[in-house]
């Protein structure tokens, strides 16, 4: 197992996010949070952005949607955005397998997000028709809050049926990822690693990514 390692722009400066992208080339995956100030308070960016992003990157793009209505608002990110992975929040989507068909029908990696919450059982089944699953380690909407270790155990269980063979799926941290917390991530299982502020806030942000990287691979 690989781990990989995605910069969150949430915590990089709005102003300049083609510079934020370049400041990274280091990491396998950009996390792009998009927020609707309805799904979660917070408000960032939308489709637009998204699109700007893409011709400013080579950087495969994550984009991470805590909105309502993803069933209409997520296959955009796909087909206009050419978004590498598109994740919708389990909590808000009405036909999750749907959604899925319409990303992979794009040429996009599916994602299922789970709030720290939300309990994985009910989404087992469905989860087969996704490539990603997300499990958020903060409340979504904002960065820099501190992890939330006790949602580790749906990271364990979700990485028994990756290696039982009843699901194939990366699994995603997001939420208080750094250099102290990662470990624990990485022996639970995750291979997907978020990192806004332990990214952006460090004085070298692709320094920040290959240590981030070096520490998860030695849990794993
Ligand atoms: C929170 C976002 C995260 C956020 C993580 O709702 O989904 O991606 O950027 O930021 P840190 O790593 O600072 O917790
Ligand atoms: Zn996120």
């Amino acid at each position: 197992m690989q781990p990989r390692i995605a910069p969150s722009l949430l915590s990089a400066d709005f102003a300049r996010l083609a510079e934020a992208a370049a400041a990274v080339p280091s990491s396998d995956w950009l996390h792009v949070d998009v927020m609707d100030n309805h799904f979660v308070p917070n408000l960032t960016i939308g489709l637009p952005v998204v699109q700007a992003l893409r011709a400013s990157t080579d950087l495969p793009l994550d984009c991470h949607l805590m909105i309502d209505d993803p069933d209409r608002w997520a296959p955009p990110y796909a087909e206009e955005a050419g978004a590498h992975n598109v994740t919708v929040h389990a909590e808000a989507a009405a036909d999750p397998v749907m959604i899925a068909r319409d990303l992979r029908a794009a040429g996009a990696l599916a994602g299922l997000a789970i709030k720290p919450g939300t309990p994985l059982e009910p989404y087992l089944e469905l989860l087969r028709s996704y490539d990603t699953l997300l499990v958020m380690t903060v409340e979504p909407g904002f960065g820099g809050q501190e992890f939330i270790a006790d949602v580790l155990p749906k990271v364990r269980d979700a990485r028994r049926r990756v290696e039982s063979g009843h699901l194939t799926l990366a699994i995603e941290v997001d939420g208080g990822i750094n250099t102290d917390t990662i470990l624990a991530a990485a022996e639970a299982g995750a291979d997907v690693f978020v990192a806004g502020s332990a990214v952006y806030h460090a004085d070298d942000p692709d320094r920040a990514v290959g240590e981030l990287r070096e520490l998860a691979r030695k849990a794993s």
